[in-house]
This record gives C-alpha cells, structure tokens and sequence, in this order.
C-alpha cells in the first residue's frame, strides 16, 4: 500500500500534521507511532487531540501506561486512547490491564512503544515514524489497512518548505 513522507521542519509543522490527523480520523482506527525519545510521538498525539476538541492537557502516559480522552467524531462521542508502553515490564501487563479489551473496533487508539506489545497488542492501521532529521523531523505514514487507507486518502496535509539557511 502506498506510504506517504513528508519533512516537519519545526514544532508548528508536528502541530500541522496533527490538525490534519484529527480531520482524517476513523472511528476503530489504530495508530502505532515509532521512533526514539524526542522523535515527536507525545508532539504529534497532542496536536490530533487539541485538534480533535480536546481542551485539557495531554500528558505523556509515561507511567500510567494510558490515558483516556472523549472527543467527538462526526457528532458523536469516541474514545481516543493514547498509550506508551515504554514502561511496560511485560505483555502480561497489557493483558492484566485490560488494554486488549480497549481495542474494541470503535475506541481509536494510538499506540507509542507498540513493540514493547509483542505479540499481544492488536494489529495497526496504521504505521506512523518520526525520525529527527536534523534541526526537523521526518514522518512517513504507512497504511495496512482499508481504514488506514481510508485515513490517508483523508488526510490533507501539506507540508510547508523547511527554512532555508540563509545564504
Ligand atoms: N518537527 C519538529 N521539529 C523539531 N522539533 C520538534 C518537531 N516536532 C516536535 N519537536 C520537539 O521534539 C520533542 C518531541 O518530544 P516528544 O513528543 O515527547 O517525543 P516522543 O514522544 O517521541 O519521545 C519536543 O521537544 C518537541 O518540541
Ligand atoms: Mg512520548
């Protein structure tokens, strides 16, 4: 399936990104987000729920593994939930937490650290990277599924040039 990249140049293009995330959203969708401390996981996740209506603060999960929020979707509420599993001991812990139950078909969850959820965390629509690149970052969106298609072709964004150097 085809995979879309694009160059965030600074913090306001994560943000841009995550705007247009939020208008691309369906409901059951499930994102795993890669990339190394400070790529722009929590960046971007907060920039998609601000968007999506969520008007308190996002933490990192850092701790607590996950964290609920309740937006609305096409006029109804859904559930985003926002995990990362860097913490996470063992996938006995996601399965004694009650995590699988969550991915339910209808919660949209975002996923960092998905790898510490082998082999028990449920599969993704989507795969978004961040890799820093140097004073940015470089994001590219892969779709495995008809609903993570359905996102991409949804999804308008335009990345803006990076700042050149001067000369
Ligand atoms: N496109 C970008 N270019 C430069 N810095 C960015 C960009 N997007 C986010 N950042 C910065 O990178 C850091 C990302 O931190 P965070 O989102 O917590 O990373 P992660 O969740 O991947 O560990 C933040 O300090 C944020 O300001
Ligand atoms: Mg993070």
């Amino acid at each position: 399936m085809q995979t879309v990249t694009a160059f965030l140049p600074d913090e306001a293009a994560t943000d841009a990104l995550g705007t247009a995330l939020a208008r691309a959203l369906v409901r059951g969708l499930v994102i795993y987000l890669h990339g190394d401390l400070g790529a722009g996981k929590t960046a971007l996740t907060r920039a998609l729920l601000r968007a999506a209506g969520h008007q308190g603060t996002v933490k990192s999960p850092t701790y607590t593994l996950s964290e609920p929020y309740t937006v609305v979707l096409d006029g109804a509420p859904v559930n985003v939930i926002h995990y990362d599993l860097y913490r996470m001991s063992s996938p006995e812990e996601f399965l004694d937490a009650g995590f699988r139950e969550d991915f339910d078909g209808d919660n949209i969850c975002i996923v960092e650290w998905p790898e510490k959820g082998e082999p028990v965390l449920p599969q993704p629509d989507l795969h978004i990277t961040l890799h820093v690149a140097g004073l940015g970052r470089e994001v590219e969106l892969q779709p495995l599924s008809p609903l993570g298609l359905l996102c991409l072709d949804r999804l308008n964004f335009r990345p803006t040039l990076p700042n050149l150097p001067p000369r």
